[in-house]
């Protein structure tokens, strides 16, 4: 009888190591290392011509490589196809990554019904074929091409896949597939790291886009190793507070676009709702005359939007002060607040201050610094901004308000939404015609001018 034949594997980057070691060489993490059994047998995995021999190999000259024109698929879903930089690209390994719940599930079958291209696979290893139509039913599409597969088996999917031919594939999720190549548990390391390779295999010698569905572990990184991102084309991430009804997709790796688009839905009872204008619902639940409300507006790619910023300052109980921030970076907000105490001259080492960028975004553009400066103060002093009045410019550690880029589109977008006055800084009025404006552009060089002329 052969002999089993175990190896140690890093849960965190996928490394692997003939005997347990307590820090991982490659990652530096401490005590990642668990033991898994790697079968050498050779089951059959994605081949093309199905073992008859590997397909010659030869190196080419740059001139000689034609390139033929960028096929791209229409999603038909203009936030998907944005965030994939212009549809789905053929021959393309995608991974689609978020928290349980979030509607990963609910996003790509939505997207494969509305598809109008045909044979395209949806291989459920979560769910059975029932559930999936009662979703279907639920999201409302009918589609004429659409098959479903509930299958864990690596080996066996490519049986069907073989004989399918699908034009798109689609796995939910990479964690609960299998291959006989490997005797671990599904989703352990050496699993998902020799399945999602098979599946690369595939996408690239058959040239059929696969998306696949990853879990997110409770400290927000995708379950398995991260060579698993190293693997894909492109890594998406489905995020959002489940108990918002806004999601947000946000591309954090893509070898055929940018990675800065971002695609904001709505989940509905019926599906996932396009948001085409984000910047309506993320402010529009603002109540007039509260304190510490101010409106940033900040660029996601190439798309403007104006968010939310809001404050809560109050005196520390027990004198030691706590700062907390949701959607900002914890770090910028205290070198803002310690701006604002050096330079403006406002007491704040003594108070909590916590930060929210509403409906659960993310925002790490210098260009909201002035909205939050301004909202900490206005929650400090309790005086209110006015709701037509947004802040679009970075803060210095002199307390010098800074230029920042594509301010046009800042002021145009803060414009068609219905605002009077935008704040910019001095060193930004060069780029732009205030008279083809219809919005009052202020510019200023210092926040404490800023701050005199909103709270005195
Ligand atoms: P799901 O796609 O199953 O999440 P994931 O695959 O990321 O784990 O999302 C399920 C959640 O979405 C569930 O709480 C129900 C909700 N939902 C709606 O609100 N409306 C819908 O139309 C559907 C299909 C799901
Ligand atoms: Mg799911």
């Amino acid at each position: 009888m052969a002999k089993t034949k175990t190896a140690f594997f890093c849960q965190n980057c996928g490394v692997q190591s003939p005997k347990w070691v307590g820090k991982c060489p490659s990652c530096g993490e401490w005590n990642t290392f668990v033991e898994e059994v790697v079968k050498s047998v050779e089951a059959p995995g994605w081949k093309e011509n199905d073992g008859l021999g590997r397909a010659s190999t030869k190196a080419r000259l740059i001139q000689e490589i034609e390139i033929e024109a960028e096929q791209r698929i229409d999603t038909l879903d203009q936030e998907l196809n944005r965030v994939l930089g212009g549809g789905i690209v053929s021959g393309s390994l995608v991974l689609i990554g978020g928290e349980p719940g979030i509607g990963k599930s609910t996003l790509l079958l939505q997207i494969a019904l509305q598809l109008h291209i045909d044979n395209v696979l949806y291989i459920s290893g979560e769910e059975s074929e029932q559930q999936i139509k009662m979703r279907a039913r639920r999201i409302g599409h009918q589609s004429e091409s659409l098959y479903i597969l509930t299958e864990t088996n690596l080996e066996l999917i490519f049986d069907q896949v073989r004989q399918m031919r699908p034009n798109i594939l689609i796995v939910d999720s990479i964690q609960t597939l299998f291959t006989d190549k490997v005797e671990a548990a599904a989703g352990s390391v050496s699993q998902v790291r020799q399945c999602a390779g098979e599946l690369m295999k595939y996408a690239k010698s058959t040239n059929t886009p696969v998306f696949l569905i990853g879990h997110i572990t409770k400290e927000g990184s995708l379950a398995g190793p991260k060579i698993l991102e190293h693997m894909v084309d492109t890594v998406i991430q489905f995020e959002g507070d489940r108990h918002l009804s806004y999601r947000i997709l946000r591309t954090t790796k893509n070898r055929f676009g940018s990675t800065s688009e971002l695609g904001i839905y709505e989940m509905l009872h019926n599906g996932l709702r396009q948001v085409s204008n984000p910047s309506e619902i993320l402010i529009s639940q603002r109540e007039e005359g509260l304190s510490g409300i101010a409106i940033g507006a900040t660029l996601e790619g190439n798309r403007p939007l104006l968010i939310e910023v809001q404050s809560l300052v109050s005196t520390a109980a027990y004198g030691t002060s706590q700062r907390s921030c949701t959607g900002f970076d914890a770090k910028r907000l205290n070198m803002l607040l310690a701006v604002l105490e050096k330079r403006g001259g406002y007491r704040l080492g003594m108070m909590d201050v916590f930060l929210n960028i509403a409906g659960g975004l993310r925002i790490d553009d210098p260009a909201i610094d002035l909205a939050v400066a301004v909202s900490v103060i206005s929650s400090l002093e309790e005086v209110s901004i006015h709701n037509k009045i947004c802040f679009a410019a970075e803060i210095g550690l002199g307390g010098e308000i800074r230029a920042v880029n594509r301010i046009e589109n800042r002021i145009m977008e803060a414009e068609k939404l219905g605002f009077e006055h935008i704040y910019i800084s001095s060193y930004n009025l060069k780029g732009i015609n205030k008279s083809r404006h219809n919005i009052e552009v202020k510019s200023y060089a210092r926040l404490d001018q800023v701050l005199s002329s909103l709270i005195s």
